[in-house]
């Protein structure tokens, strides 16, 4: 039998750009749908989370998936788990990329909220989050891939649409445990942005899930390990 299509969905402050060696890599094994979030790349409106879990619905359905392999890196992963929730037939199985099912804490939502007033008062500085990101030794040995983290041209009203969304999900642990179908967990063992915990919770569970912790690597694992992420994601599709 054919392998699934993998739809991926990126990262704050990110676009499908971020995941340049997965699609280079999995399109020989499965069709790779990598769209950006609205208003990320084209005009868009203001959306929840929820919404962009429709608009996963209708990329799929312009690229003629009934379903697919849905993996979500961070603010991804909360939009593939409103996916999972939503429209749970058009999942056939998740990868959680150093993301969480919690919602935003008092103080998360504070600080999403100053990051959306320096925003509207100063603009968005990208680089300034690029240390939260990658570790000191990617940004020195692979300057090219400030490329694919460093988005200038990502709208300033998108980024507020997405912290604004961001701070108003909801817990989605439920999901997590009603969702029998396969999933692959991996974290990153710098990771400085998700809490610690979360993989290991998000894998109790699921008891069918595997996690993967990667060493040497901030959030962007899936840049910082990009061929251990790969035959992960490989094995996995394989799998599924
Ligand atoms: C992301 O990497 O998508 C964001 O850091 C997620 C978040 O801010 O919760």
């Amino acid at each position: 039998m054919a392998s699934k299509p993998l739809l991926l969905i990126h990262g704050f402050p990110l676009t499908h750009n971020m995941w340049t060696p997965q699609i280079t890599y999995l399109s020989s094994v499965t069709q790779v749908i990598a769209p950006d979030l609205r208003g990320f790349s084209a005009e868009g409106s203001p959306f929840s989370i929820e919404d962009l879990a429709d608009d996963m619905c209708q990329t799929l359905d312009d690229h003629g998936a009934s379903e697919a392999i849905v993996g979500g890196f961070s603010m991804g992963g909360y939009v593939a788990l409103a996916l999972a929730e939503r429209h749970p037939d058009r999942v056939a199985g998740l990868v959680l990329v150093s993301t969480h099912p919690y919602a935003d804490s008092n103080s998360i939502k504070q600080t999403r909220q100053q990051m959306i007033n320096t925003i509207q008062t100063s603009g968005f500085e990208p680089q300034s989050m690029l240390s939260m990101l990658l570790t000191t030794e990617t940004i020195e040995s692979k300057p090219q891939l400030k490329e694919l983290v460093l988005d200038e041209n990502i709208p300033d009203q998108a980024l507020v649409w997405a912290l604004e969304a961001m701070a108003q999900r909801p817990d989605r642990m439920h999901v997590l445990k009603d969702f029998k179908k396969p999933c692959l967990i991996i974290q990153a063992d710098l990771d400085m942005v998700m809490p610690a915990q979360a993989a290991e919770d998000m894998h109790s569970a699921m008891p069918q899930s595997t996690l993967i912790r990667v060493p040497n690597a901030a959030h962007l694992v899936n840049l910082e390990q990009p061929e251990l992420v790969n035959e992960a994601f490989e094995k996995f599709i394989h799998k599924v």
